[in-house]
């Protein structure tokens, strides 16, 4: 079995962080997301395809120097493609059937009962499908009773929507759906391409575990809530020096004699949060400095931010080296 994992969007919604950083290098509850995604593998893929495009070259450096532990190759655009577009053109030499998985959901999904679920309907393809209140952001399937995908709309408005199950993003394919999107130009796998497959078969496995797209600050903040909750994100004692409760994350020579954290917190490497200041509900990435007195709360600090001391940050998305 190999996976195609899609890893070239843009990221708009989690600028300016994503100005400098693809956004499936964002760490969440310890680590990338990109990482918690490759969680949910079999340990024996035989190989993980990354579809990338913007920051491609960001993206390898850091797999690079930091190996997931399973095969990855990347296979970069030149121009952004799109879903279905970032599939054809990664897509060659894939198995029938691979795993298709967008590389900012953060799921507990058991991806062996999905592919034994795939393989006993005999579809074209398999959905996972998680139930949200919202469906407007989302893939929106209306489903048969025997599970087959009868309608598929793309964020429909919300009274348009067929149903509140939606694709979750890990989805199985038989490798010929590749074969039928056109090469060259940006296409949407799920616009242009699902809709007219449905009347080979695609069925909705629908998941009960927890399920978040971290494509927005506070959908990230809940998926690394889901995460930490699930102990997903280790169970790290509180840094040295400092008080509070975790669960909280934290990577090399950080440095907090007398701050105080969590829950829910990620620090990376370097950070440095002063005596007297609190962080909770937020991520926190390399080379911070948070001043004394500070408060941080349900936000997300790009690397090498500057907080000033006894400032109050609350709701914030601060770009890489923003000093504030
Ligand atoms: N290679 C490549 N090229 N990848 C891309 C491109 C592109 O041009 N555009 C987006 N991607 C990747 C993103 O990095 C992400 O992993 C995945 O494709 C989905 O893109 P998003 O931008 O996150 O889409 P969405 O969240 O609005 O909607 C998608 O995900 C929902 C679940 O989270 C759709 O698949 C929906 O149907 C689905 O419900
Ligand atoms: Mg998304």
């Amino acid at each position: 079995m190999k996976a195609l994992v899609l890893v070239g969007g843009f990221g708009t919604r989690l600028r300016p962080i994503t100005y400098e950083i693809p956004k499936q290098l964002i760490p969440i509850a310890g680590k990338p997301m990109l990482y918690h995604v490759l969680d949910l593998l079999p340990r024996d893929v035989e190989e993980v395809v990354l579809a990338s495009g913007y920051k491609a070259d960001v993206l390898e450096r850091f797999l690079e120097a930091n190996p997931p532990g399973l095969p990855v190759r990347c296979v970069p655009e030149a121009e952004p493609l799109g879903t279905g577009g970032g599939m054809r053109n990664a897509g060659d030499g894939l198995s029938d059937p691979f795993l298709l998985l967008n590389s900012d959901v953060i799921a507990d999904v058991d991806v062996a009962e999905l592919l034994a679920f795939h393989e006993a309907k005999g579809g074209v393809g398999t959905m996972t499908l998680a139930e949200v209140d919202d469906p407007e952001p989302y893939g929106v399937a209306a489903l048969d009773s025997s599970d087959r995908i009868e309608r598929f709309v793309e964020k429909p408005k919300r009274a348009e929507a067929p149903s509140r199950w939606i694709n979750a993003g890990l989805q199985v394919w038989r490798a010929e759906v590749l074969d039928g999107i056109p090469r060259g130009r940006p296409v949407s796998f799920e616009t242009e391409i699902v809709p007219g497959l449905l009347a080979k078969g695609i069925y909705g496995f629908r998941s009960r575990g927890f399920w978040e797209d971290a494509g927005t600050p506070p959908r990230l903040l809940r998926a690394q809530r889901l995460l930490f909750d699930a102990g997903r994100g280790g169970h790290a004692p509180i840094p040295k020096g400092a008080l509070g409760r975790g669960p909280i994350a934290f990577g090399r020579n950080c440095h907090a004699p007398g701050a105080s954290f969590g829950p829910y917190v990620t620090l990376g490497d370097d950070v440095t949060v002063g005596a007297g200041a609190h962080v909770e509900n937020a991520v926190v990435m390399d080379r911070v400095t948070i001043g004394a007195r500070a408060v941080v709360r349900d936000s997300i600090l790009g690397p090498g931010v500057l907080v000033a001391d006894g400032l109050r940050i609350e709701g914030a998305v601060l770009g890489p080296g923003a000093a504030v």
